[in-house]
């Protein structure tokens, strides 16, 4: 028997090339727009807002966008939102710009602390219509019901989720991650990635996800370098936008595991791009993982192409399993090697005396290493990052 489940997603999903246009009709009804923008992706940017100003709505930009945004960032900015009192709040760039837009977009219309919210099911309502713009195809949070603020305080990242940070609508216009420079595409393709193979690995795993799963292993896999080597390849442009979009519907149901709770820490302390974070993590949490789900490596491996579909079977024996299953780990070290990702935690400073304050810190990140197949603990983890320092 398949087991429950409960998906939530956007009520509408624009994708395509050219779909940017259709913000003109979901703006319809609204008056008064918050535009969350980065303005480091200044070509996309331009597009949309002209799109945004053309409809002669009342706009405030808001354009404080750094990556995982600081919690007292966020409160900053309260005042301003509260006082500009939108009905529509709009998040145009990559997963900081659409998660800055979703928590001011519930801090619109409340007086409760960041604080208060941080953690699971702690938001209890919105007003404002969110809309999500990607411009840069990873996070995949265009369709989650999850935001990343930065606790500078305690040098950690922590999440909101709830129903109520998933956008009503997304548009996903893979036209609009052109501009997307080759470490950004590089990073941001390997991190949906992540998402897709951490959730068809994860101890909650249902085949309603692994549909998503696989099928983003397969796309990007396929086109990651591709549209790193060129930018303006829409063909491989559209299939990274369609594979990050799936990672993104794998998160809310499934979630990720170890690779970004370890990647926490790292973000929080080190400043070390998420992307980059868990592009350096990945392969050596599949190597500890392989013992606990080494047949489902062999379909990551059958969906990343380098080995048949079909020709690993549950009945063969532990050993022809776990080769193929190393097939998965070794292609994902080569897809980050040909992508140019750094390779070592050293080159962002982290050094051996940082390991065992990282460590337990990331097994502290018990909403996403409850979900791992394989049970990590402090001193397991400890030897992931010095493994890839
Ligand atoms: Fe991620």
């Amino acid at each position: 028997m398949i087991k429950p489940i409960q998906l939530r997603q956007p009520g509408v999903i624009e994708f395509g090339v050219g779909r940017r246009e259709t913000l003109r009709d979901h703006l319809s009804g609204v008056t008064r727009i918050l535009a969350v923008v980065d303005p480091a992706v200044r070509p996309a940017i331009d597009d949309v807002a002209q799109i945004i100003e053309s409809t002669g709505r009342v706009v405030e930009w808001i354009t404080e966008v750094v990556p995982e945004p600081p919690i007292h960032e966020v409160e900053r900015l309260r005042s301003r939102v509260r006082a500009f009192a939108p009905d529509c709040v709009i998040g145009i760039g990559g997963g900081s710009a659409i998660d800055l837009a979703k928590i001011l977009s519930i801090l619109s219309t409340t007086d409760e602390p960041v604080s208060g919210i941080l953690g699971i099911d702690l938001v209890t309502t919105r007003t404002p219509r969110l809309i999500a713009l990607p411009t840069t195809s990873g996070t995949g949070s265009e369709v989650t019901p999850i935001a990343v603020l930065t606790d500078t305080d305690a040098a950690l990242k922590k999440g909101v989720v709830s129903r109520y940070l998933i956008p009503d609508v997304a548009i996903v216009d893979p036209a609009l991650t052109v501009s997307s420079p080759a470490p950004v595409t590089a990073s941001t393709g390997i991190d949906a990635l992540t998402h897709c193979i951490e959730a068809f690995t994860n101890v909650h795993a249902h085949p309603a996800v692994d549909i998503y799963a696989l099928e983003g292993i397969r796309l990007i896999a396929g086109h990651v370098a591709r549209a790193v080597a060129d930018g303006t390849d829409l063909t491989a442009r559209s299939a990274m936008a369609l594979g990050s979009l799936y990672g993104g519907l794998c998160l809310g149901p499934v979630n990720t595991a170890a690779v970004h709770a370890l990647a926490y820490p790292l973000g929080g302390s080190f400043k070390v791009p998420h992307g980059v974070a868990n592009s350096m993590l990945l392969p050596h949490v599949m190597r500890f993982n392989l013992p606990a789900c080494a047949l489902r490596y062999v379909r990551v491996a059958e969906a990343m192409g380098v080995i048949a579909p079909g020709i690993v079977l549950e009945s063969d024996s532990r050993s022809k399993i776990e080769q193929a299953a190393s097939a998965a780990v070794d292609r994902v070290v080569e897809l980050s090697r040909e992508c140019g990702i750094p390779r070592s935690l050293t080159e962002f400073g982290v050094r051996q005396a940082d390991i065992d304050t990282m460590a337990k810190a990331a097994v502290l990140v018990t909403r996403l290493m409850n979900n791992n197949p394989r049970t990590m603990s402090a001193a397991q983890a400890s030897e992931i990052y010095r493994q890839a320092l």
